[in-house]
């Protein structure tokens, strides 16, 4: 394929608007809201997490996302050309380079978990899944196995099948069937979880908050959750701003991202948590805990494993889109930098990444799992060090390019009056200043 990329107006591709949207909820909608969510708030104590994790996403999440689209549709590139076109320094490129390279990070294990819900498809749609009642068991061999290798080099052939095929035709199409389609799945599982008997306990534990559960590790997790959740701080907004019209209203598509993305959450956490109360699942079980969980709740269904099979292959679908924001950013970056054709870019891309997520898929439960450097193996390592550290690092060099150094921001993302105000003044003082009071006390040097 040719390059798309033009040297002085940028790239020329463009979505359309339902397009956008629904690409932009797609990409934040994933794995983070199903997976990564529910076993974080409930290694970190439920209610009041969650409130904290709220807080973080409309008062850190969404105006950084704003302004993420806003540098992306402005400088009409990759995070790289974006943030040295718009600062007018071309060392600004470096930090942008950091958000290439955390986007290239999480797509090593995220791939491996996309991998994991696919095989859960097939195991429950054959009913194999439910032969044991002991789930944690069947996901301790299974992810001992190496079957979890297998399920993610699929995810890499399908997620570069449909980036190859481009932005409109590709990404879009795919989101319009998939992002509704869970959302009627998860409502049904909804109606059977809470209906459980340890709904009421599981219900009181996500959404009551007990404050004395937090630890400042919580407010670091709870805000790497957010950027997490809404794919901010790895370019990935940033990048497909760069194929937003002109006349697209920016609020407009961060309102519906961070909507979508909460009601998703926060349905999550609906089935999660009414189901381990109820079938004794200790909820700090850590990333294994939603496959754990669910095959309970799916066991004790009507049609429970064809709902099963539904529900993980959507899952999988969900997590596919996310996934090609993530491999986007770097793609785009060698399109514009290098000059390649979308394909070309797309296979260097994906093979480069393999190359670390088969080790980063062996220790999430395979030989290398017991393989650590100061507690942490690498699959943990990825998932820390990207969520915690290098996204909301990404975030703040958006907040200050986007607060004091590009003066076409406020312009750029159409709003006005005190909402304008308001936004600026998130991204001058409070975005930025959390953030690093976040680090600041997580180093402990405050
Ligand atoms: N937001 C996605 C999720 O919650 O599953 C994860 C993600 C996707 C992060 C794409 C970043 C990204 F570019």
């Amino acid at each position: 394929s040719p390059s798309t990329v033009d040297k002085k107006a940028g790239t020329t591709e463009r979505f359309s608007s339902a397009g956008f949207i629904l690409a932009a909820i797609g990409s934040s909608v994933g794995l983070g809201n199903m997976w990564k969510f529910t076993y974080v708030t409930g290694q970190n104590g439920g209610g009041a997490f969650f409130l904290l994790f709220i807080a973080c996403l409309f008062i850190v999440g969404l105006p950084v996302l704003l302004g993420e689209l806003a540098v992306g549709r402005a400088g009409r590139g990759d995070a790289v050309i974006s943030f040295s076109k718009l600062s007018g320094k071309k060392w600004w490129g470096a930090l942008g380079f950091v958000a290439v390279m955390a986007a290239f990070l999480v797509m090593t294990f995220y791939s491996t978990i996309a991998g994991w819900t696919l095989h859960y498809a097939v195991q429950s749609i054959s009913g194999s899944l439910f032969e044991s009642t002991d789930y944690q068991a069947v996901y301790d061999a299974f992810t001992a196995s190496s079957a979890p290798i297998w399920w993610q080099i699929a995810i890499f052939v399908i997620t570069g099948i449909v980036i190859a095929k481009g932005i409109s035709s590709g990404i879009e199409k795919f989101n319009k069937i998939v992002i509704p389609g869970l959302l009627i799945i998860l409502v049904i599982m909804l109606v059977r979880t809470l209906t459980l008997d340890g709904a009421a306990e599981g219900i009181r534990y996500f959404l009551y908050p007990d404050f004395s559960q937090l630890t400042f590790q919580s407010a670091l997790e709870a805000l790497g959750l957010a950027f997490f959740s809404l794919s901010l701080g790895m370019g990935a907004m940033l990048t497909y701003g760069a194929y937003v019209e002109k006349h697209q209203s920016l609020s407009a598509a961060t309102l519906a991202v961070g909507a979508g993305d909460l009601a998703y959450a926060l349905i999550a956490g609906l089935i999660i948590f009414p189901t381990t109360f109820t079938f004794g699942i200790a909820p700090n079980a850590g990333p294994g805990l939603v496959f754990v969980a669910l095959p309970a709740a799916f066991a004790a269904m009507p049609f429970g494993n064809l709902f099963g099979g539904l529900f993980f292959i959507l899952l999988a679908i969900a997590a596919i889109t996310s996934c090609l924001a993530l491999i986007e950013v770097p793609v785009a970056y060698l399109m514009r930098k290098y000059g390649h054709g979308r394909t070309k870019a797309t296979v260097f891309v994906m093979i480069a990444m393999y190359v670390l997520a088969l080790p980063v898929t062996l220790a999430a439960g395979g030989v290398l799992t017991d393989v650590t450097f100061a507690g942490r193996n690498l699959f943990d390592w990825l998932d820390f060090v990207t969520s915690n550290i290098m996204l909301p690092l990404g975030g703040l060099f958006v907040t200050i390019l986007v607060g004091f150094v590009w003066k076409g921001a406020g312009e750029e993302t159409g709003l006005k009056g005190w909402w304008l105000k308001a936004w600026l003044f998130s991204m001058r003082y409070i975005a930025p200043i959390l953030i690093v009071l976040i680090f600041l006390k997580y180093a402990g040097i405050i």
